[in-house]
């Protein structure tokens, strides 16, 4: 593909709800983005069903939590493509469970997937961006982050532990046009909040204000805003969207 003097956007995690919007909307704003999978068959069922709607984006795969695989998977796209200039940190999972029955593994595997996954992408991506004196990375967290959940001793961690992450890597590159930014979205009507028990689900839902849950692309638009030449002044920043459920 000839990168054309268009900027690469990478997103992990593509194939999510948030994912998918994410990368649609990036891709209308003229960026090529390349969609990051873990789940080979997932991704052809979904790349299909993109390009049937006019989506025709490069797919890269990794298990985002090995380091040894994001590094093949940024040569690949350098090669193929060219160097990162965004990167969507989205991927994630979830393992909810009380904490008196949370396992080891259970609290590595969200660990590993959801916050030593940025490490892991943002080391590969942040040296072709010093050299290029640009770079976008936004770090997908959660409004659990900041509130707690019962339930999620694993993911608040993890999604709190990005921000920590986003504002101290913001420090050391602010100096080189590269902005670091923690997006924090509420309940969104996705695969993965539509997994919680209906019964919990509507709890939760009457906890938030605005009285319904969030859509996929309430979140993309504020991510477009934050890759833009636009947002060069914003940076180690948390934008919290989550119709009023956590305010602070
Ligand atoms: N607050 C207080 N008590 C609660 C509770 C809550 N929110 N939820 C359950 N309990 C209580 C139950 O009533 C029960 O009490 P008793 O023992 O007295 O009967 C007890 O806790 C159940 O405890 P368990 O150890 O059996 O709980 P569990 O291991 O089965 O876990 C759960 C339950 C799976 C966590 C379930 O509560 C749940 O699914 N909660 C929702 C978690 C959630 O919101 N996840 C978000 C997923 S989406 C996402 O993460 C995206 C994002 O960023 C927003």
């Amino acid at each position: 593909m000839d990168k054309d003097n268009k900027k690469v956007a990478l997103v992990t995690g593509s194939t999510g709800g948030i994912g998918t919007a994410i990368c649609k909307k990036l891709h209308d704003e003229g960026y090529i983005v390349v969609a990051h999978y873990r789940n080979r068959e997932k991704a052809e069922e979904w790349s299909t069903k993109l390009k049937k709607e006019g989506y025709k984006l490069p797919l890269a795969m990794a298990d985002v939590s090995d380091f040894d695989e994001v590094e093949k998977m940024f040569e690949d796209i350098k090669n193929g493509i060219g160097n990162v200039d965004i990167l969507i940190n989205n991927a994630g999972i979830t393992q909810d469970t009380s904490f008196r029955k949370m396992s080891l593994k259970q609290w590595k595997s969200v660990i590993d997937v959801n916050l030593t996954s940025v490490f892991n992408c943002c080391r590969h991506a942040i040296n072709p961006m010093l050299e290029n004196s640009f770079g976008r990375i936004i770090n997908i967290s959660s409004v659990n982050a900041q509130r707690g959940q019962f339930g999620q001793v694993n993911y608040s961690a993890a999604k709190a532990g990005m921000h920590g992450f986003t504002k101290s890597l913001a420090m050391e590159t602010a100096k080189k046009g590269i902005t670091v930014n923690t997006v924090s979205p509420g309940y969104v009507a996705t695969e993965m909040v539509m997994a919680v028990p209906e019964n919990i689900r509507n709890q939760i839902i009457a906890q938030i204000p605005v009285g319904r849950l969030g859509t996929p692309e309430e979140i993309a638009d504020i991510i477009t805003y934050l890759v833009s030449d636009k947002a060069g002044f914003v940076t180690g920043a948390n934008f919290a969207i989550n119709g009023g459920q956590h305010v602070y």
